[in-house]
């Protein structure tokens, strides 16, 4: 069985990561290609440092652009990696443009496709990743989901259950192998914090940035809370760019002591959101990260593609209302601990469980 594996996005890292090194464990063949979606070396390449990721086999180095041209790009790229190597099948991770060029491009081909991360739905047609999110599902042949709630999606869509293997968060299985190692960064004596005695926030999501009424809202509720909790904001270059050309900031950004950041690397990253006493967000990864580690995430987005960090975990879902994001805050500027547990299968132990999975397929298709 030779394993083609998909990255192109920061997400995309931590969760093929834990894959990769499981792989090479049980002597599997396999290549890396990197789309170079996310190409900032704070976006990519620290990541593949710490996470200890071989150097992709093959960089596609597409770039920004629209989601069209993106998504196209990536596709006529990664059509000629499969024409010249044509692998038994294409693993590819979470729900990124590249999650979904990659896996059109090896469906036409008919090469079978594995999707990491399969099952989650926010039901938001207008949030890019749902899009993907659906057609990946449509087409992968080896649907991967993280929680039950991805196995009803697909079920209800029509998927056979034969091709659902609940398999659990790969990306806690990086969360779990790194937080020790973690313990090493000097990120918070560099920014002279306190365990548990600031906020992380980060923010990307065009809905959120790319209004400039929203996100001069949010930028205000966030200065208040700022005023009660230190706030340190690890700053995406797309919102580092509408913060720079936001009207009307300066008269916000007087208040409380907030800090915007570039990007971390995932070890100083881990440590900062793992060590905090809040997180406000709007990624998907950190409402699962949050959870993990039973600290306090509110969630600026009308809607959540991981219902059950809500049911079970630590996160509270509000939008961007400012009061309520306020409300949702208070326990934790009060000192109250989070209440929840840790969903079933979260335990870093998801790599081997998705190997597994790949050899008995490969057994069957091969009739071994
Ligand atoms: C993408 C994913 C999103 C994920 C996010 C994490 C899609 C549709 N979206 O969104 O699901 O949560 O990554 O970051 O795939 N840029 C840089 N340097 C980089 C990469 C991007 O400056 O290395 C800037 C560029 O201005 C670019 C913009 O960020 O136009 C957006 O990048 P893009 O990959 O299109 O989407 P993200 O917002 O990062």
């Amino acid at each position: 069985m030779k394993i083609l594996n998909v990255v192109g996005a920061r997400p995309n890292f931590m969760k093929m990561a834990p894959l990769v090194h499981c792989l090479q464990q049980r002597g599997i063949p396999q290549k890396l290609v990197h789309t170079g979606q996310h190409y900032d070396a704070n976006m990519s390449k620290v990541f593949f440092d710490d996470l200890g990721m071989p150097a992709p086999d093959v960089y596609l180095g597409v770039g920004s652009g629209s989601h069209a041209e993106q998504t196209a790009k990536i596709m006529v790229e990664f059509e000629k990696i499969l024409g010249s190597d044509r692998p038994d099948l294409v693993v590819v991770v979470g729900d990124v443009n590249s999650t979904l060029a990659c896996s059109v491009v090896s469906a036409k081909l008919c090469v079978p496709v594995a999707h990491v991360e399969a099952g989650l739905r926010s039901f938001d047609p207008s949030m890019p990743e749902e899009v993907n999110r659906i057609v990946t599902d449509r087409l992968a042949e080896i649907l991967l989901t993280p929680s039950p709630d991805g196995d009803e999606h697909l079920k209800n869509e029509g998927v056979p259950s034969s091709r659902i293997h609940r398999v659990g968060n790969i990306m806690i299985d990086s969360l779990v192998a790194n937080l020790k190692k973690a313990e090493a960064s000097g990120v918070l004596a560099d920014l002279s914090l306190e365990p548990r005695r600031y906020a992380v926030v980060t923010l990307h999501r065009p809905s959120n940035v790319d209004d400039p009424g929203t996100l001069l809202r949010v930028m205000r509720v966030l200065h208040e809370i700022a005023t009660e909790l230190p706030i340190v904001f690890i700053c995406h270059p797309r919102t580092a760019a509408r913060l720079k050309e936001l009207e009307g900031y300066e008269s916000v950004s007087a208040g409380g002591d907030l800090r915007v950041l570039p990007p971390l690397g995932y070890l100083d990253f881990l440590r900062l959101y793992s060590q905090s006493r809040l997180v406000l967000t709007d990624s998907g990864g950190l409402q699962e990260e949050t959870t993990y580690l039973g600290i306090h995430c509110v969630t600026i987005r009308e809607n959540t593609e991981r219902p059950i960090t809500l049911t079970q975990g630590t996160n509270t879902l509000v939008g961007t209302d400012a009061d309520k994001i306020l409300a949702a805050a208070r326990p934790a500027l009060d000192g109250e601990p989070a209440c929840g547990s840790v969903p079933e299968l979260w335990d870093g132990r998801t790599a081997p469980r998705i190997v597994d999975v790949f050899e008995s397929w490969w057994s069957r298709r091969s009739g071994a």
